[in-house]
């Protein structure tokens, strides 16, 4: 008897561990589908903060426009409100169109405020440049566009900004006042890793 028990609690034990893994395994089915994991296993490191300035060109007239009107304003508004516009706007690296195209702003801009001109912004900076071609971020905030200097949030990216967050700075550069044509500078601080 001495010398059995061992035996027998050893396998009870086994038995348990099993029962216990397979009861684990089949909770796990279906309520523990959200796992951590080991962070270097995505090469997340360690967070960096990056800045650079982008230069946003809002083309709306001539041949070939980069910002269209999809949606009129209500009539009669004077802040536009109602409209909404789609935009594939070149990211220049200087102030002038003819300088380095590194990327495209694309998504819209609506206008929705009532009193003064106030735009909800939602696009994406597409990059197509370099080591960033291919890789986003993503803008969503709101731009007064006649005050000097307006911060929207950064609320993610993908490729190179996978996790981003952070904000931009805009400041409107240039802007044509019969046309409607304007260019933006963008300063981006971005986290990211
Ligand atoms: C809106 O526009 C219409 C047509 O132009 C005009 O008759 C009306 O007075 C305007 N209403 C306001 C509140 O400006
Ligand atoms: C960016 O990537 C696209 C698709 O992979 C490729 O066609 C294009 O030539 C690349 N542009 C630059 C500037 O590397
Ligand atoms: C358009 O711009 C010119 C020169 O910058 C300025 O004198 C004029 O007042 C502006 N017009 C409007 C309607 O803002």
């Amino acid at each position: 008897m001495a010398r059995i028990f061992p035996i027998f609690a050893t396998q009870v034990t086994i038995i348990f561990i099993l029962s216990f893994f397979t009861i684990n395994l089949a909770i796990g089915d279906y309520d523990t589908f959200v796992r951590s994991m080991d962070r270097k296993l995505l090469g997340v490191k360690k967070e960096k903060i990056s800045h650079f300035r982008l230069y946003w060109h809002d083309i709306v007239s001539g041949r070939n426009p980069s910002s269209i009107p999809v949606v009129q304003p209500v009539t009669n508004s004077s802040t536009f409100f109602g409209l909404i516009s789609m935009i594939d706007n070149p990211l220049t690296l200087g102030p002038k169109l003819s300088s380095k195209m590194v990327g495209k702003a694309q998504g819209f801009y609506s206008s929705a405020s009532q009193e003064g001109v106030g735009l909800l912004m939602a696009m994406n900076f597409a990059f197509m440049e370099g080591k960033y071609n291919g890789s986003t971020i993503t803008i969503l905030g709101r731009n007064p566009v006649f005050a000097e200097v307006r911060e929207m949030p950064v609320v993610g990216g993908s490729g190179l900004f996978r996790f981003a967050r952070g904000y931009v700075q805009a400041r409107t550069q240039w802007l044509d006042n019969k046309t409607g044509d304007a260019i933006i500078r963008y300063d981006c601080y971005v986290m990211h890793y």
